[in-house]
């Protein structure tokens, strides 16, 4: 059984699962009819002429469109009715719309428990201190949800992987009174997670009672790598001496908050190698770090796909350029078009046409040489370079190189790339649907009940579903 959350429809309606192939299927050829959009990177736009690629008649079209419309190719609802589009461009938006998953969070009281302790006037700076809005976030609805699922499914403990500094298992430790087991592969972060729980304990002796502490059940924390091979046995070994258990009877859920690239496919398969793991909440990231059959052709397993039915099918793998395109942050994008935020719009050109000089000059180093540059106000593009070269061997390029005529026509060009990266982004939503899909079809295929669900602000924090998955009741 499969629950998708769209467009705020009430929960849970059932799905035939060959509708669901249906689908699937339906999203894979529409995502192939745009493969030439989805792998063109922005950063190649120059160089590889990416606005030839276009259609001459959405060229025309967007050469003449003010950029804050752009925006609306980008939202679902409140559509102005006054502006025209290519009829190609219509119909792809609105089977973008039909085929994916709503990126709009539910009302968060619906489908989770408050945390007190977050409230609470002394401690609740514990939990945030050092910690960005964006995981501020996260973790408060990550925890509520979590919470909600041992409430309905009651285990022993929860497993948490790819834990970080425990924020996730703190909240749930002590605020819920959840024994979690975290996985962490970096030691420095386990050490600084326990020095925070420590922390927190001795505020907790200052300002509660006994009665307030005393379903405190503070984390461990492993440092262990799990890997796409790492076998059951040795796991549930791992929490057997880390919760000093004395043999199997016990029963736990697992999440995961973000594990980057191939944890969240590795975190799937452990929760159906192990009988005694019941539920599993996970939100993923990082897609394009996942392995594939393309990228690693010899592996047994690989992040994506993971389902039979995809598996069997030929057709169903996306690139590197799609599955990065689909992390991005579309409703910051369109916040940006809407106010005409060009300062940062423009940013993706000064990129593409510093590429386009590096690449002139050394051919082999493409898509190698620029660092990230964080932007500040009215950088021009003399800066840009500096900053993007800056300890690399190509500080030393002369900067004549930097004042040409090619580089003045691509920067003059700043707004096709916009164009061309909204529309990369107005697929974004597709490509994530369908790597949702396949985790959902691939948990279902094991018989598990599993819904996802936009759980997160897209605007605080991009990759926001959440996928949920129940065993059957024996
Ligand atoms: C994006 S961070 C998320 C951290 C934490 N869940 C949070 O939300 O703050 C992913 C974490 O997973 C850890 N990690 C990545 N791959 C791992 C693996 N194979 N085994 C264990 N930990 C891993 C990383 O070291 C990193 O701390």
């Amino acid at each position: 059984m499969l629950s998708l959350s769209n467009d705020l429809k009430p929960f849970n309606p059932r799905v035939n699962l060959e509708d669901f192939k249906g689908k699937l299927n339906v999203s894979l050829r529409l995502l192939k009819e745009y493969e030439w959009l989805l792998d063109a990177y922005v950063l190649d736009f120059f160089l590889d002429d990416h606005w030839s690629k276009l259609p001459e008649n959405w060229q025309l079209h967007f050469e003449n469109l003010p950029l804050e419309h752009l925006c609306e190719l980008l939202q679902n609802d409140h559509q102005n009715e006054k502006l025209t589009w290519p009829q190609e461009l219509i119909a792809l938006k609105r089977n973008i719309k039909e085929l994916c998953i709503s990126r709009t969070p539910r009302n968060p009281t619906d489908n989770s428990l408050p945390c007190p302790l977050l409230e609470h006037q002394k401690l609740k700076h514990m939990f945030t201190k050092r910690v960005k809005p964006k995981k501020q976030h996260e973790i408060r609805r990550m925890s509520e949800i979590c919470a909600l699922s041992h409430h309905q499914t009651p285990v022993d403990f929860i497993v948490d992987f790819g834990a970080g500094v425990g924020h996730l298992a703190r909240v749930l430790g002590y605020g819920f009174g959840i024994q979690v087991c975290c996985f962490e592969m970096q030691d420095e972060l386990n050490q600084q997670a326990r020095e925070i729980d420590t922390k927190l304990e001795s505020m907790a002796v200052k300002h509660l009672n006994e009665s307030e502490t005393n379903h405190f059940k503070r984390p461990v924390h492993l440092t262990q790598r799990l890997e796409s091979d790492t076998q059951p046995e040795q796991f549930l070994s791992s929490i057997r001496d880390a919760l000093q258990l004395k043999n199997n009877d016990f029963r736990f859920g697992i999440v995961g908050l973000h594990p980057c690239g191939n944890l969240g496919p590795t975190l799937m398969r452990m929760f159906l190698g192990c009988p005694l793991a019941k539920f599993l909440n996970f939100v993923g990231c990082c897609y394009q770090k996942m392995t594939t059959k393309i990228t690693h052709p010899r592996n047994q397993v690989h992040g994506y796909p993971l389902s039979s039915f995809l598996n069997d099918n030929p057709e169903s793998q996306l690139s590197y350029e799609a599955r990065e395109i689909s992390c991005h942050a579309m409703e910051v994008y369109h916040d940006r078009l809407q106010v005409g935020d060009y300062e940062h719009l423009r940013i993706h050109s000064l990129r593409a046409a510093a590429e386009r000089i590096i690449v002139k000059e050394f051919p082999h180093l493409r898509h190698c040489a620029l660092r990230n540059v964080k932007h500040s106000p009215g950088m021009d593009f003399n800066e840009y370079f500096q900053k993007a070269v800056q300890g690399t061997r190509f500080e030393a390029l002369d900067s004549r190189l930097l004042s040409n005529q090619q580089t003045e026509e691509d920067l003059k060009n700043w707004k096709r790339i916009v164009v061309f990266y909204t529309l990369r982004l107005m697929l974004a939503p597709l490509v994530e649907s369908i790597i949702l899909y396949d985790r959902c079809l691939f948990l279902m295929e094991n018989d598990c009940d599993v819904r996802i669900e936009a759980i997160f602000d897209p605007r605080l924090s991009p990759r926001n579903h959440i996928t949920m998955a129940v065993k059957p009741q024996l």
